[in-house]
Order: C-alpha cells, then sequence, then structure tokens
C-alpha cells in the first residue's frame, strides 16, 4: 500500500522516479509525488491524481540531482489532496520524507512538536514523522545518522517504510522500516531502493531485503549499505537475487494487467506444478514443507487465514482438506482472528494464504499464531515478502507477479498449490483412495491446456453477456460445495472493478433471504456442474426462474439439459469436482474484466483499492 521508490547514483533521480512509480502505482494512486536534491536544495514536486499527471507537470520543469524519493500514495491520514502528498518537508527545511504505513502515535508526537512551536501545513502523519526527526536530530549532540534514527524512531509506534533525503549530505538516501517492505536494489555506483521488486528489476536483480526495524544508509561512494537495527545489533546484510524478468511487469501486448493475468493462467499453474509432481509412483512432493512434515500431521487441525480473495482460496482449501485429508480446518479472516483471541496451541498449525506476502492482517495472524506457540506456514506467491520470511516453512505458487489490482491468477495458482497440499498429506497419511489420489494428479497436469482452452472459447460468449451487464445495479452469484467459493469470488470480481453490487451465496441459502432481491431480469449467475449438488443446483435454479430471475449457468460441457432451465449457458470442460473450482472461476473473472471495460472503470487501479494492503 503506497509505493515508495529511492534512488542514489550517477544519473539523473527524476526520470528513474517517475519510471519506477509508473510500476507501484498499484500499490496506491490517490497522490504523487518526488524530491530530489541537488546543489543543497530539494525540487519537490507533488499533487493529488496519478502518476501520469504528476509526469505531465513536471515535463520542462527543473528537477536536478542524483538523488532522489518518490511515492505513489493511498490515503490513510488524510484527503488524497496535493498539500498532503508526499514527500513531506521537516519544519527546517533539512529533510524531505516519504512514507509508507501508519504512524500510531502521531497525535502525541504532533502535540509534542506543536509545544516546541513546530506546527504542521498537512494532515498527514507522515508530515508529522519529518518534522519529528529534523527535532530530534537538532536535539542530538550527534552528527551520525545511525544515531539520530535510532533516537527519533525509539519514539515511534506504528507501521512505516520510510525513505528520506537530507539536504546537507547530498548523495544520502536514508530507509526505515518497520511492517512496510523495502528493498535496495544494488547497481554499479547506485542504489535503487523500493517497496516492491517491480520498480527495481528493470535496473537490478541484486538486491537486500530490510528486515523489520532496520534502517539503511545509501550513498554512491559506499561500496554496501550500511544496514543497522533500530533496537538491536546490527547484521551483516544477505544479498539476494530476483528471479523476474521486466517482461513479466509489463503488459505484454494487453490493454491491462489483468487480461494479460487472466490470460497467464495457464502459465501460473503449470509453474506452480513444476518440480512437485513425481511419476512412478505419481506423487506430490512439497520441499518447502518438508521439514516440518511431523508437525502438521500430528495437527489435531489446520487453521487458514487470509483476506479477500486469498480468503477464498482459503474456503476452497478447506473443502479439498476435509475431503481428501479427513482433518478438521477453519477458515479465519485474518483480520478476525487476530482480534478475537482464537483458541491456538502449540500442536496448532497456521497457513496463511496471501499474493504479496504483505498483507498487515494476515501477517499479523501468523505472528500471533507464532507467538502461541503454533507452527506457522505461507502460500505466498512474492518471494522474499514478509510472509515468507517469517513463516517456519511453506509454498510459494509462482504465479509471476501480480499487478492488476483485481487477484486473479494469483487465485488459481493458490488453488493449485492448496491441492497440492491436499493430495501430499492425503497420500502420507492414507485418507485418499489410491485411484483418485492418481487420477487427481492426471487431471491436475492437464488443467494448464483446459485453462488456456478455457479461456479462447469463453472470451467472446463472455463479453456478448457482459454487454447486458453494464446497466445492471444487481448480482447474484450462486454456487454450492466446492464452487460456493467461487460465487463468492466472482462477485468479489464484479464489485471491486465494475462497481456493481454483487453478492455471493451458497445456492441453498439463497431462500433464507436474498431471493427477496429478485425481481423481473435480475441475473443470477449459477454455478451448475454436473457433480454430486447438480440435482440440488438444478432446484435453485429453478426458484430463481420463478421470480423473474435472469439465469447464466456455468455447466459442464455436454450438459444439454441445463439448456432448458437457463437463459444462457457458458460450458467448461468435465473435470473432477475438487480441481473445478480452477475452471469455474475463469468464466467469472472475465465477465468482471468486459463489464469493467464496457462500464469505462479503470481496471488495473480501481477506485478505492490498493494491491497489497499493508495497513489495518
Ligand atoms: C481481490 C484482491 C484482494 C486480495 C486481498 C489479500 O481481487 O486482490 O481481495 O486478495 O487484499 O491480498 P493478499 O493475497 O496479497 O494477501
Amino acid at each position: 500500500m503506497c509505493g515508495i521508490v529511492a534512488y542514489t547514483g550517477y544519473r539523473e533521480a527524476a526520470p528513474l522516479l517517475i519510471e519506477g512509480l509508473k510500476r507501484l502505482e498499484y500499490r496506491g494512486y490517490d497522490s504523487a509525488g518526488l524530491a530530489t536534491l541537488s546543489e543543497g536544495r530539494f525540487w519537490i514536486y507533488k499533487q493529488a491524481g496519478k502518476v501520469s499527471a504528476l509526469a505531465h507537470s513536471i515535463d520542462g520543469k527543473v528537477v536536478a540531482g542524483k538523488a532522489g524519493v518518490a511515492h505513489t500514495r493511498w490515503a490513510t491520514h488524510g484527503s488524497p489532496t496535493d498539500i498532503n502528498a508526499h514527500p513531506h518537508l521537516s519544519y527546517d527545511g533539512a529533510i524531505a520524507l516519504v512514507h509508507n504505513g501508519i504512524i500510531e502515535n502521531y497525535s502525541f508526537l504532533k502535540s509534542r512538536l506543536e509545544r516546541e512551536g513546530i506546527h504542521s501545513i498537512s494532515e498527514t502523519d507522515t508530515e508529522i514523522l519529518a518534522h519529528w526527526i529534523a527535532w530530534v536530530r537538532q536535539q542530538a549532540s550527534t552528527a551520525s545518522w545511525m544515531e539520530i534514527i535510532k533516537r527519533a524512531f525509539a519514539g515511534v509506534e506504528g507501521t512505516f517504510g520510510v525513505a528520506m533525503l537530507v539536504r546537507d549530505d547530498p548523495g544520502l538516501v536514508i530507509l526505515v522500516r518497520r511492517f512496510s517492505p523495502l528493498l535496495i536494489g544494488l547497481g554499479d555506483r547506485e542504489y535503487i531502493a523500493a517497496s516492491d521488486a517491480a520498480a527495481v528489476v528493470p535496473h537490478t536483480r541484486e538486491v537486500i531485503h530490510l528486515e523489520e526495524d532496520e534502517a539503511a544508509l545509501l550513498h554512491p561512494d559506499m561500496a554496501e549499505p550500511e544496514v543497522f537495527g533500530l533496537r538491536e545489533q546490527s547484521r551483516t546484510p544477505q544479498r539476494e537475487y530476483i528471479h523476474w524478468d521486466v517482461a513479466s511487469i509489463e503488459r505484454g501486448g494487453y490493454p491491462h494487467f489483468m487480461l494479460k493475468e487472466i490470460f497467464e493462467q495457464p502459465q501460473a499453474i503449470r509453474d506452480c506444478m513444476r518440480g512437485r509432481i513425481r511419476q512412478e509412483p505419481l506423487e506430490v512432493r512439497l520441499g518447502g514443507i518438508s521439514s516440518v512434515m511431523d508437525r502438521i500431521l500430528a495437527a489435531p487441525r489446520l487453521t487458514l487465514v487470509g483476506c479477500g480473495t486469498s480468503w477464498h482460496a482459503a474456503l476452497v482449501g478447506e473443502y479439498l482438506i476435509e475431503q481428501l485429508v479427513r482433518v478438521p480446518v477453519e477458515v479465519e479472516y485474518a483480520s478476525e482472528f487476530r482480534y478475537r483471541n482464537p483458541v491456538i496451541s502449540a500442536g496448532d498449525v497456521v497457513i496463511g494464504i496471501s499474493q504479496s506476502g504483505e498483507t498487515a492482517d494476515t501477517l499479523a495472524a501468523l505472528r500471533l499464531a507464532k507467538q502461541r506457540g503454533a507452527l506457522i506456514l505461507g502460500i505466498t506467491n512474492v518471494v522474499g515478502s514478509s510472509i515468507p520470511r517469517e513463516t517456519q516453512a511453506g509454498i510459494y505458487i509462482h504465479a509471476g507477479p501480480e499487478i492488476g489490482v483485481a487477484s486473479t491468477k494469483a487465485f488459481t495458482a493458490q488453488l493449485t498449490a492448496l491441492t497440492l497440499l491436499a493430495l501430499h498429506l492425503g497420500a502420507v497419511r492414507y485418507t485418499i483412495d489410491r485411484n483418485l489420489h492418481d487420477l487427481l494428479i492426471e487431471k491436475l497436469l492437464t488443467l494448464p491446456d483446459l485453462v488456456a482452452q478455457t479461456l479462447e472459447k469463453l472470451h467472446q460468449p463472455v463479453y456478448e453477456i457482459a454487454k447486458q451487464f453494464v446497466s445492471v445495479t444487481n448480482v447474484l452469484y450462486l454456487g454450492r460445495g466446492y464452487n460456493f467459493p467461487v460465487a463468492l469470488e466472482g462477485a468479489l470480481k464484479l464489485k471491486e472493478i465494475s462497481y456493481i453490487h454483487a453478492e455471493g451465496y451458497p445456492a441453498a441459502e439463497m431462500k433464507h433471504g436474498p431471493i427477496a432481491l429478485i425481481d423481473q431480469g435480475m441475473p443470477v449467475i449459477v454455478i451448475a456442474l454436473r457433480d454430486s449438488l447438480y440435482e440440488k443446483v438444478l432446484s435453485n435454479i429453478q426458484e430463481v426462474r420463478a421470480r423473474g430471475g435472469r439465469v447464466i449457468a456455468i455447466a459442464t460441457e455436454g450438459d444439454e439439459d441445463i439448456q432448458t432451465y437457463a437463459d444462457e449457458v457458458l460450458y467448461i470442460p468435465d473435470i473432477p469436482e475438487p480441481l473445478s473450482p480452477i475452471l469455474t472461476v475463469l468464466p467469472l473473472q472475465l465477465l468482471a474484466y468486459h463489464t469493467a471495460v464496457l462500464r469505462g472503470c479503470d481496471v488495473d487501479q480501481p477506485r478505492n483499492l490498493a494491491k497489497s494492503v499493508t495497513v489495518e
């Protein structure tokens, strides 16, 4: 949430910063700004609106300097105005600072500073932080930035990723991290730091991740960044290598990242399975959790936590694991779990599911579980993000960078990873019938091709249906069993990018309330596969039709009977029930995408949202 880029080196900073901001804009796009430093003066430009507006506004202006910091904002404190945009300048004009996160004791710091006659001009906690650091520096009898930063941040509570410039220290960039991620790209006589690898990868793939409560001083004259702990001893930072390439973070000819990512699903699923399925005998191997298998097998239950789409993946995980492993599974919203004093103890296993690996609530839920002695695991996409760093073991989904704010390929890759986990645990515990085990693995291996065919086949028909959705105000999504979470996911996709109100329900629950919403012509999307609940779902469809609802069925290829029940039918290939969510979600993703585009919505950057939610 919020994107930060910082640069120091031998090149002009401004174009690099703007380019970096564009790559990070999916993290927040309420306002944007940058500061550069040249010959003892800052050049600061900032304004409400997107990075492109900022880039346009500085075109032809002087933005001098070979060091700079920049920010794209998702507003927390203060509305998205020019004045609240980052960077913020300290009262003495010595520090220009950008910040991601929330300073929780900002009212306290503000009053403290006001007593010293230091007042803010914006409504932000970030400006207070800039003043606070400058004030601590003024009081300190040291010129060492390491000391000043330690002292200043000893008085700061909350979460932060901070990048700052100092007017009288040309070339110096200071980074500070608590909770909000920051990584430092290591170039040749230059450093480019950011909250996300997407801004760094075009320049270098060699990086250092700042850990919790760490800060770093970067200067082109220093061969290595000086990394130090805010509270503890400094460590020698580990260099890491990012395997993503630049093409994977560009649109590659697609009009939107979301569409590109929808069509990348075959590859994402393939990459998630790569090296994890052995032939003869067919079996799943998950190296990332092998060291903790004993504890997983001994656990009386598994708890899955996540938010949004990842929470929906967890719900499918519950069906998969309970059916194939016969172990009770609890699925929790991470945000609820962490605040309700959950009954978790040493024997428990808590698995956090998160595309970004940075979602504040999921990370906090895992930390809580760890404090109580549970084994914590992560199912994440972003390599080196906070969740895999803090968990004891886990599974990377390897979906590749997901830039579109609406999660698509991460969802199907999460389902793939959860299926592998269930198959693996089921085999080790002998709870899964061998024939079913082999059949599911064989079918899983065919899924990348089936996903590609389904997308190809349904793209146009879904577009035609989307045309009818342009002016609807409500849509109901129904599914049962494995496909109930898919109904939730379909509704979420439509809401978040097209701003049409949508609800997902277990089909049989409809008659307990939502049926009252149905009137003439209201679209109701029903996942009605030829599976164990087919007849039941047909009855639910009849109930919708009887009230004038317009039924769009997602059905199994070859099922002609369904045509007498539904107004429109979108077919997906026949596949065993546990794997079906990976296919049924595809038309729902496409429908949300096309509807949003036809309604003129900003698909990749829907209003009020940000890609990774690093605040509570
Ligand atoms: C919806 C969406 C969000 C995320 C949620 C969790 O399309 O993307 O609901 O799923 O914010 O994010 P991660 O998975 O990064 O923890």
